[in-house]
C-alpha cells in the first residue's frame, strides 16, 4: 500500500507533483567546483554571536519560552523602527525558526484549499511548496523589464492576475533572484490594489539590509491601509549569516497577528539561547553586518560587468540582495540545460531562471557567495563554456 494513505488529507497525493518535484539531491563538496547555487553566505556566523548563545544557556535559558523572549521581540520592533514602522512588540511580532517557516506559517494562516495566492513571475522557488501544500493555487503576474535590464513589478499585469478566488498577494523586496528593490511609487501601486480588492499582502523582506548604489529599502506594512493587511517575513538567515542556527520573525498589524497566532505550531521553535544570542545581534551584530555588505558589493562591482563582457550575455546591476540573474536569451540554450551543461563541463553551480517560473526563462541566477577570486575563476570557466556553445538555433536543442 502507498504511504499516501497516512497522508493529512486528499490534497497529499498529487503534491509531489503540484510541490514541482521530489527530494532534490543534495550536493556535498566536490574537487573544483565553484557553487553559486545556494544563497547560502560563506561567511560564518560571528564568534560574538557564537559565544552569546553559550553564554545565555550558562545563565539558564534553557526553558520554554512560550511566545517568544519579549526583549528579543523588543530589540526586533527597535531595529524595525530603523525603517520608519512602529511595530508593539507584544502584539505585533511572532517569532520563527527561519524565512521558511515564516512562509508556511503565515501562508497556513490565511489560505483555504482552492484558494489562490498571487506571486511575481519570475519568484523566489520557496512559495511553492507550501501554497500546494495548503491547497491552495499559486498564480502568477509577470514582472516586466525595465530600461536597466532589471525585472519590475507590472500593475497591469497584477490586476489582471486577481480574480475573485485571490486572498493574498506577495512580493519579495528586495528581490530574490531579481535584485529588484522596489520604489515608493510601486509600492504605492501595490499597496492601492491590495486595498482596492481587500486582499493580504505578504511582504518577504529578508534582503531588507542588502540594497546598493541609490535603492532603499522601504516597508510597505506602514503605507495607508496596509498595517491591517500585511505580513512582512524577516530572517536572520542573511542578515547574521545565519542560516543554520535558524533565526526568522513575522510582523503584522495586531488583528492580523490573531489569524497568524491561530497557526498551531506549538511552543516558539527558535532556541531560547539563540533568541538571547538575537538582542545582541540586533544591538551590535552591525559592523558585521557592513563588512559583509561591503564584500557583497566589490563582488557585484566585480561580476555583473564581467559576465556582460561575455558575448550574449547581459547582467543587470542588482537594486539589492546579492545575486545576479542574468539574461542568456541570445544564447538560445534553454536556461536548465544551460545550468546543467556548465555544472557539468566546467563545475560551475548556478541556478536555472525557469525554477523561478516560466518568465525566469533565458536567465540564470549566481548566488555571490564566494570570494572575488573565486568568481573570476568561474566567469573565465562560463566564458569558455559559452564559447563552445553552437551558434543560436533554435533547432539544437529541442
Ligand atoms: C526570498 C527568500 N525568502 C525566504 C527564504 C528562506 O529563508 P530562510 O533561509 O531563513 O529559511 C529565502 C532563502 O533563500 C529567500 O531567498
Amino acid at each position: 500500500m502507498p504511504v499516501e494513505r497516512f497522508a493529512k488529507n486528499e490534497l497529499i497525493p498529487s503534491l509531489q507533483a503540484r510541490m514541482g518535484g521530489g527530494t532534490r539531491a543534495r550536493m556535498g563538496p566536490m574537487e573544483g567546483m565553484i557553487n553559486l547555487g545556494a544563497g547560502d553566505p560563506d561567511f560564518n556566523q560571528p564568534e560574538f554571536i557564537n559565544k552569546a548563545v553559550y553564554e545565555a544557556m550558562k545563565e539558564g535559558y534553557t526553558h520554554y519560552s512560550f511566545g517568544g523572549d519579549p526583549e528579543f521581540k523588543q530589540a526586533i520592533a527597535s531595529y524595525y523602527k530603523k525603517y520608519g514602522v512602529d511595530v508593539d512588540p507584544n502584539t505585533q511580532i511572532v517569532i520563527e525558526s527561519g524565512g521558511s517557516q515564516a512562509i508556511f506559517r503565515s501562508f497556513g494562516a490565511i489560505l483555504n484549499p482552492g484558494e489562490e495566492i498571487l506571486i511575481m513571475d519570475p519568484a523566489y522557488g520557496g512559495y511553492r511548496g507550501p501554497a500546494a501544500y495548503f491547497g491552495a493555487t499559486m498564480t502568477r503576474a509577470k514582472l516586466t523589464k525595465g530600461k536597466d535590464g532589471l525585472f519590475r513589478p507590472d500593475m497591469d499585469n497584477i490586476r489582471a492576475a486577481i480574480t475573485d478566488k485571490t486572498k493574498a498577494m506577495l512580493i519579495c523586496n528586495p528581490d530574490n533572484p531579481c535584485g529588484t528593490v522596489y520604489t515608493e511609487k510601486e509600492l504605492k501601486g501595490l499597496a492601492e490594489v491590495a486595498v482596492e480588492k481587500d486582499i493580504v499582502l505578504i511582504a518577504d523582506e529578508i534582503y531588507t539590509e542588502f540594497t546598493w548604489g541609490d535603492s532603499v529599502h522601504r516597508p510597505i506594512i506602514n503605507l495607508p491601509g496596509m498595517e491591517e493587511r500585511t505580513m512582512v517575513l524577516m530572517s536572520f538567515s542573511k542578515t547574521f549569516a545565519w542560516t543554520g542556527c535558524r533565526a526568522g520573525y513575522i510582523i503584522a498589524g495586531p488583528e492580523l497577528m490573531r489569524v497568524v497566532n491561530a497557526v498551531p505550531t506549538g511552543i516558539c521553535s527558535m532556541p531560547v539561547a539563540f533568541q538571547r544570542a538575537g538582542i545582541k545581534a540586533l544591538n551590535e551584530g552591525w559592523d558585521f553586518v557592513d563588512e559583509m555588505k561591503a564584500e557583497y558589493k566589490k563582488r557585484i562591482d566585480f561580476m555583473a560587468p564581467r559576465l556582460s563582457e561575455i558575448e550574449g550575455i547581459t547582467c543587470p546591476y542588482p537594486e539589492g540582495a546579492f545575486y545576479l540573474f542574468p539574461d542568456i536569451s541570445e544564447l538560445g540554450v534553454p536556461s536548465a540545460k544551460f545550468s546543467q551543461d556548465l555544472f557539468v563541463k566546467e563545475k560551475v553551480r548556478c541556478a536555472s531562471g525557469s525554477g523561478y517560473g516560466e518568465n525566469g526563462e533565458g536567465h540564470i541566477r549566481f548566488a555571490l557567495v564566494r570570494p572575488v577570486e573565486d568568481l573570476a575563476e568561474a566567469c573565465d570557466r562560463i566564458e569558455k563554456f559559452v564559447k563552445s556553445l553552437p551558434p543560436k538555433a533554435p533547432s539544437a536543442y529541442p
